[in-house]
């Protein structure tokens, strides 16, 4: 089957963790589908690095070479064509998409955000998560629509917030769930398990227990 297999292009702009869980899992089989372009706004971003360790093709587009963002993104769904690639991953990509670039990948551009959304879109967000005080925050897959972090949400994972907390030690305790949560909403893209209606992501087989509960403080303690 592998060479039917799933083509992923990421798009990063910095450390690229999240392009390491994927190529990792698909290196594992746990995603049945494989990366076959990086294209990377940022001519150092690590993230180049670990794809050239992984022997996989990238490519560098900086953005300040193109005179506005639709001609830009016309130079992105070209590379991702020339690649035939069925689903683009947003992978720490910090830049928004034209409705152009949406139109040509229509319901295949997934995006995470290290937030609970839609709580504290945008950027910045640990940072604001903590001043604001809340108890939870976490991290979202969705698919991008035309908004800044507005689409459809497929996963969503919860750590708990500190009063005390720094940026970092949040950052770090939120990037270990993307790391989970990003390569399993792939797989169920690969699986064609996930349907989009308006707002709404259906999952196929999807089990349910009504007894999740989370509380920060503890209830009991
Ligand atoms: C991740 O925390 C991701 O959620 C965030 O950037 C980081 C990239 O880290 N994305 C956004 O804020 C998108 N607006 P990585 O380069 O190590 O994967």
């Amino acid at each position: 089957m592998v060479g039917s297999m799933m083509r992923i292009g990421v798009l990063v702009s910095g450390s690229g963790s999240n392009l390491q869980s994927i190529m990792d899992a698909c290196e594992r089989s746990e995603i049945d589908a494989r990366v076959c372009v990086v294209i990377s706004n940022v001519p150092h971003a690590y993230a180049l690095e670990r794809a050239r360790q992984k022997g996989l093709p990238s490519v560098v587009v900086p953005h300040a070479d193109y005179p506005d963002r639709a001609s830009y993104d016309r130079k992105l769904v070209d590379i991702l064509t020339e690649y035939r690639v069925d689903l683009v991953a947003l992978a720490g990509f910090m830049r928004v998409l034209t409705p152009g670039f949406l139109r040509a990948f229509s319901g295949r551009v997934m995006n995470i955000h290290p937030a609970l959304l839609p709580s504290f879109p945008g950027l910045d967000v640990r940072q604001k998560a903590i001043d604001y005080g809340v108890r939870f925050s976490g991290c979202t897959v969705h698919f991008v629509d035309e908004g800044v972090d507005t689409g459809p949400i497929i996963i969503q994972a919860v750590v708990p917030v500190y009063p005390d907390d720094t940026e970092e030690a949040l950052k770090e305790r939120i990037l270990k769930l993307e790391h989970k949560i990003y390569p399993k909403a792939i797989q169920l893209f690969a699986q064609g398990r996930l349907t989009i209606e308006g707002r709404k992501v259906f999952i196929r087989d999807y089990e349910k227990d009504e007894s999740l509960c989370l509380t920060n403080p503890f209830l009991n303690r």
